[in-house]
């Protein structure tokens, strides 16, 4: 919509995770690099973790690209692992390009083993990634533990990537889980951007999409990072509603006004519902019961009351009371 009023010639905030568009901050190229050393060198598990947003599929994505480029590794890539263990196995064999025969689980594995063992054999390495991991299943996970365990004497036949949101790792650390975590060699925690990555990574955008003037201005990038504590997903959303907004008021130049509206129609780096709504009402209740047993006269039970709250109150209010 805005495109030809700013100059580009594509949109610079679209949501895909277009490789054109690629930006390694400091802690995306480590997660890369990771990436990349963990399958060279045939690590078994590696853990990809990061909050919503802030680009592991876009890593994987691009870790893909690397590998295309590379002849001696196969990958399989599932980007969503809501399956049933037979359909997961078939569908690595299918992203493997493989034919799929016979119709039992043991076939499936039979087929993957050989190929694995084929590979091995040609100095090929074969990499499987799951994207979207904190939504597996125990008995799906328990089968890529099963999987890891394809080796020869001397090393791994496949190397498992799992990529996913925090939970993965609090799934991981569950006790029946606890065989898997004891195979992870690698693990990394994506980081957002930082103020300064999140300036490189907007005027990249801009600068690939055909922009050749400076238009946010510093302010401007403040404002957005302020917003969005660097999570690309949400830089791409700010920027792109605050372009609309100065394309509506027919300005040149994307100021921290402009941001801070956008940011403001859209809810963002607005707190949760603050709790002082009950806060007031619970004081103003305290102090009733208080005044009550007072204006009675009646010490005593307002003692006992004090002695049931120590027990249920945090330490620092407690000493309060002392
Ligand atoms: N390093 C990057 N370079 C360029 N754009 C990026 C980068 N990381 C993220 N983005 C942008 O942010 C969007 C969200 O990233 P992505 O989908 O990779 O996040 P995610 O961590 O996989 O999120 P989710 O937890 O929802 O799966 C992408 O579509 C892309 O537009
Ligand atoms: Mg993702």
């Amino acid at each position: 919509m805005y495109d030809s009023f700013y100059g580009f010639k594509e949109n610079p905030f679209n949501l895909t995770p277009d490789p054109q568009f690629i930006y390694l901050g400091e802690n995306h190229r480590e997660a890369l690099a990771q990436l990349v050393y963990g399958v060279r060198e045939k690590k078994g598990f590696i853990v990809l973790t990061g909050e919503v947003g802030t680009g592991k599929t876009t890593i994987i994505r691009c870790f893909l690209q690397t590998l295309n480029g590379n002849n001696n590794t196969r990958a399989a890539f599932l980007f969503n692992p809501k399956l049933s263990v037979n359909d997961f196995i078939q569908y690595i064999l299918r992203d493997l390009g493989l034919t799929i025969q016979g119709t039992t689980k043991g076939d499936y594995l039979y087929t993957l083993y050989e190929y694995l063992i084929n590979a091995y054999q040609n100095e090929e390495k074969v990499v499987l990634i799951v994207d979207e991991a904190q939504g597996l299943n125990p008995a799906l996970l328990e089968e890529i533990r099963l999987l890891s365990n394809l080796e020869t004497s001397k090393s791994k036949l496949i190397q498992i990537v799992l990529v996913g949101q925090p939970e993965l790792n609090k799934t991981l650390s569950q006790m029946n889980f606890r065989q898997i975590r004891q195979r992870i060699n690698l693990r990394h925690h994506l980081q957002p951007l930082s103020e300064k990555e999140t300036g490189e990574y907007i005027r990249k955008r801009l600068k690939i999409a055909g922009r050749k003037q400076p238009l946010f201005t510093d302010k401007a990038v403040k404002e957005v990072y302020r917003k969005t504590k660097g999570i690309p997903r949400l830089i791409n959303v700010l920027c792109d509603n605050s372009l609309l907004t100065g394309y509506a008021l027919d300005k040149k130049i994307i100021n921290e006004k402009i941001v801070k509206a956008a940011a403001k129609d859209l809810k963002l780096g607005k707190k949760p519902p603050a709790s002082w709504k009950w806060i007031i009402p619970g004081i103003l209740i305290i102090v009733g019961f208080i005044s009550f047993f007072f204006i009675q006269g009646e010490i005593g039970p307002f003692l006992t009351l004090l002695q049931s709250l120590k027990e249920i109150i945090p330490s620092g209010i407690q000493n309060f009371f002392k």
